[in-house]
């Protein structure tokens, strides 16, 4: 060995040297158009309420989701996902307040598209547990299992009521078998052609999914099992994947986003569709609970878990931070 061979023959520290560097050499980067925002909103309420178990995110009444809208826009966030929660009164075994035209969701939907118009993309969450009195994603049949065909005839009508509404993109998060056909089809036969359909392609069942239970204020009790994926399984993922391409999906995601990104990157290398990932409720809440210990730094622990997601492959991160970061980008 001569003398230089004592010496690493490659440096990848060289690359790593100054922040202007590090900068350069980035192979990924955030920006505020990746980010959507979920954003709750809650029947009968004056002012917005705190949700304990995600600090920082409420239930906004309509005028302060349209704030909400606003401030979005203006940071540059790509996209806006809303989910309704009717008042505890409204909810019933077939979720009709999911449908009614005058129905928290529709109202949400009207007064966004109202404030902010095409500035942002305007999505809505097309599924029936924010509506039932028991929770489930799908109406149930005499046994109390869901029921996937009468649940998909829920869905439909669903899909007519927000695209009459004016939303761009609906977001079907039920996990029926046959969703995404069904529901292009009832958009299609409305008049309702342009509108888009960001299909949950791999859904799992989440324990993570705990503070968004809060959020809406569901009356579940029980699981999701029968209709949500299995953890275990990255396989299934990919046959839910070619179904909904061919049932019409426009765009796919994946959640939760962090525990799940293998499923992520099988995901965006296997299709020439937009691929989203959900950094869901559980995601959010352990974060902001560790930081208000003081047991890691927020800022940084945010940025790196998006960052993380991106490079899994999402194109579109749906993020209850996304006006914050959105900002600070
Ligand atoms: C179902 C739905 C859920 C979430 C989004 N859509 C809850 C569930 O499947 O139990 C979770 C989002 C989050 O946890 O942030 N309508």
């Amino acid at each position: 060995m001569t003398k230089y061979g004592s010496f690493p023959g490659a440096r990848p520290r060289r690359l790593r040297t100054t922040p202007a560097m590090r900068r350069m050499v980035a192979e990924h980067r955030l920006h505020p158009a990746d980010l959507i925002l979920p954003a709750f909103v809650r029947e009968g309420i004056t002012s917005p309420v705190p949700i304990s178990a995600m600090p920082g995110v409420v239930q906004h009444t309509h005028d302060t989701l349209r704030k909400a809208a606003v401030e979005a826009v203006e940071a540059g966030v790509a996209g806006i996902m809303l989910f309704g929660v009717p008042e505890d009164a409204k909810k019933d075994a077939a979720g009709t307040a999911g449908t009614d035209p005058d129905g928290i969701l529709q109202r949400a939907i009207r007064g966004v598209k109202a404030e902010v118009g095409d500035d942002l993309v305007v999505m809505s969450d097309l599924c029936l547990d924010e509506y039932t009195d028991h929770g489930h994603c799908g109406v149930l049949d005499a046994d109390g299992r869901v029921d996937n065909e009468a649940t998909l005839e829920r869905y439909a009508e669903m899909a007519q009521a927000q695209a009459d509404a004016g939303v761009h993109v609906v977001g079907p998060s039920g996990m029926m078998d046959g969703q995404v056909g069904v529901i292009r089809d009832a958009l299609d036969q409305t008049g309702h052609e342009d509108v888009s359909i960001l299909a949950y392609t791999a859904k799992y069942s989440s324990a993570f999914y705990g503070p968004f239970r809060e959020a809406v204020g569901s009356s579940l009790k029980g699981d999701r099992k029968t209709y949500q994926q299995d953890p275990a399984n990255l396989r299934e993922s990919l046959r839910e994947l070619a179904l909904d391409l061919e049932e019409g999906a426009d765009m796919v995601m994946v959640k939760p986003a962090l525990p799940y990104l293998d499923v992520l990157a099988k995901i965006a290398d296997a299709v020439d569709v937009p691929v989203a990932a959900y950094q869901i409720s559980g995601e959010y809440a352990m974060i902001e609970a560790a930081a208000e210990k003081g047991w890691i730094d927020r800022d940084k622990a945010i940025l790196e878990a998006l960052t993380g997601i991106k490079r899994a492959g999402a194109h579109m991160i749906l993020t209850y931070w996304a006006t914050e970061v959105a900002r600070g980008l």
